[in-house]
């Protein structure tokens, strides 16, 4: 639905878009994973990267909702959310656009309003995947651009992703009807060393 296109959703989405993770390991070298996931690959530099997408579907009134109303500035309307606006979310993170597609992940987080022109807010995600034999959780914090293109840096995570950095793009694919979809890119990184720094106990 139309309202449901509004910037708020739209900020909800871009939090946490993941879709369908294709591995483009970038380097032909599998790594000598410290664990027991082999998903990574050796970057050539000491480092090891890791790139899939997924397509975050979210709904509004049903996987996301206003729970603050903003208190100034712009209204609410197709691409913005008044300053102050609080959203919290919880979107399946599916493996294509299509909404029926196999679920691989959960994104959950919160977008508030912080620019008057109601066109930016501040989003915080984390996104549990569980695909292709990668599981764990991503974390991101960033600002989101309603009319645009959004980049999070990756601020760590946890499983398969521990001490992942990076970032992730999200991006609407489908701003039609009911249900958003953000296609939402994730690019991670893991600097040398990382594989020697300690991990939780499983
Ligand atoms: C969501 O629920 C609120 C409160 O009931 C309502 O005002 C709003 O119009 C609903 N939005 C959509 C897109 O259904
Ligand atoms: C993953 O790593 C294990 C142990 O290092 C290895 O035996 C296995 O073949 C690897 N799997 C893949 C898909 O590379
Ligand atoms: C999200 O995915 C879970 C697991 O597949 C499913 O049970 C749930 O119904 C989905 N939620 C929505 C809103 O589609």
């Amino acid at each position: 639905m139309a309202t449901s296109t509004r910037p708020a959703a739209r900020l909800l989405l871009c939090t946490v878009a993941v879709v369908f993770m294709l591995f483009s390991s970038t380097a032909a070298t599998p790594s000598p994973s410290p664990s027991s996931s082999n998903k990574t690959h050796d970057d050539g530099h000491g480092g090891r990267t890791l790139s899939f997408t997924l397509y975050q579907q979210e709904t509004i009134n049903k996987t996301a909702y206003m729970v603050v109303d903003g208190v100034a500035g712009a209204g609410v309307s197709q691409t913005t959310t008044p300053f102050g606006t609080v959203y919290v979310f919880r979107d399946n993170l599916t493996v294509h656009a299509d909404r029926a597609s196999p679920v691989a992940g959960v994104a959950e987080g919160t977008s508030i309003t912080t620019s008057l022109d109601g066109l930016l807010s501040l989003s915080m995600a984390k996104v549990t995947i569980h695909h292709r034999g990668h599981r764990g959780s991503v974390s991101i914090l960033g600002g989101t651009y309603n009319i645009g293109p959004s980049d999070y840096p990756v601020v760590g995570g946890t499983g398969d992703f521990a001490y992942a950095l990076g970032y992730v793009r999200s991006s609407p694919v489908d701003l039609r009807g009911s249900t958003v979809t953000y296609k939402f890119e994730l690019q991670l990184y893991w600097p040398p060393y990382a594989q020697y720094a300690p991990t939780p106990p499983r």
